[in-house]
């Protein structure tokens, strides 16, 4: 099904609740009308795949820097010559976890989160190995009234508590000398937000969302698992399925992504950059 609402590119959606491919489009080439425009797509689905991109680090930076400046990145060792640019790199034969291997949101424990998080595939298994995602603004559509109202009076409290530790385990991955400084942040975001173009109310949960102001954690223990569990449902995911040349981008703070470990035997070589985003904002509420 085309989504005929663009007319410079044909849109697909992926699933009923977010996602769609992209294909006609060249993102280093094209004019500001047509970044615009992707720019639309991704505000309508968060999560897009754009196919038919042939990129290199050095496009891919230019790429990443039509959509805003870098957002930062105070864990990853960047790519020499790229500080905007990571490199995420599966062997063949590496086994346990691969990196983002469990629902989160890049960074959201940082002040002013990416808004978007950009991948491209330098190489892709032939099977397996794709990133799935899932909405939060189904999840915030899909709670009731007065859950809204009590979450609506919350603020959640977002830790770097554990970052690195995650990213250590991954022996292919370069960590930067900031320990210390991203254990100890902790930042306060609203739990029900508003998107900041389209006014669109989503649920701002985490997989770093440690406790709510004014509570401690085992009392925001069971909250924060109902939260989760709910965004997760199936019904508000998507599937992004990786094609060589394929550059995907979502709007980080309105999705939770994770990254599917069925490819072993296989290489996968991702490179990732960033844009900057806002502070999350509370949604306003008609009482
Ligand atoms: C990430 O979590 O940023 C990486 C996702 C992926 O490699 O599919």
């Amino acid at each position: 099904m085309r989504d005929e609402r663009f007319e410079r590119f044909e849109v697909e959606p992926f699933t009923g609740s977010l996602g769609a491919s992209i294909r006609g489009v060249d993102l280093v080439a094209d004019d500001d009308d047509v970044v615009r425009e992707v720019q639309r797509a991704l505000h309508e689905y968060h999560v897009l795949a754009v196919r038919d991109q042939s990129l290199d680090i050095e496009r891919l930076h230019v790429v990443a820097r039509r959509f805003g400046p870098f957002s930062g990145n105070p864990v990853h060792t960047p790519v020499d010559g790229y500080e905007d640019i990571v490199r995420f790199v599966r062997e063949p034969d590496d086994s346990g976890k691969v990196i983002g291997e469990e629902w989160h949101m890049d960074l959201a424990w940082l002040a002013r989160p990416p808004g978007i998080t950009m991948l491209f595939g330098e190489e892709v298994p032939p099977v397996g190995g794709d990133t799935c995602f899932t909405s939060l603004e189904k999840a915030y559509q899909s709670l009731s009234p007065r859950m809204v109202a009590m979450l609506a009076e919350l603020t959640g409290i977002h830790s770097g508590r554990g970052v690195f530790a995650i990213n250590a385990a991954h022996s292919r991955l370069g960590l930067k000398n900031e320990y210390e400084s991203v254990e100890n942040t902790a930042v306060e975001h609203p739990v029900i937000c508003e998107h900041p173009v389209t006014g669109r109310k989503y649920v701002f949960v985490s997989s770093v969302l440690t406790h709510f102001k004014g509570m401690t954690e085992e009392e925001s223990r069971p909250l924060i698992d109902f939260l989760m569990a709910r965004a997760i449902r199936p019904e508000f995911n998507c599937r992004l399925r990786w094609e060589t040349n394929t550059l995907g981008m979502w709007n980080n703070p309105y999705v939770l992504h994770t990254a599917i470990n069925d490819y072993s035997g296989y290489r996968r070589v991702m490179y990732r950059t960033t844009v900057e985003g806002g502070a999350p904002q509370a949604a306003r509420l008609s009482s």
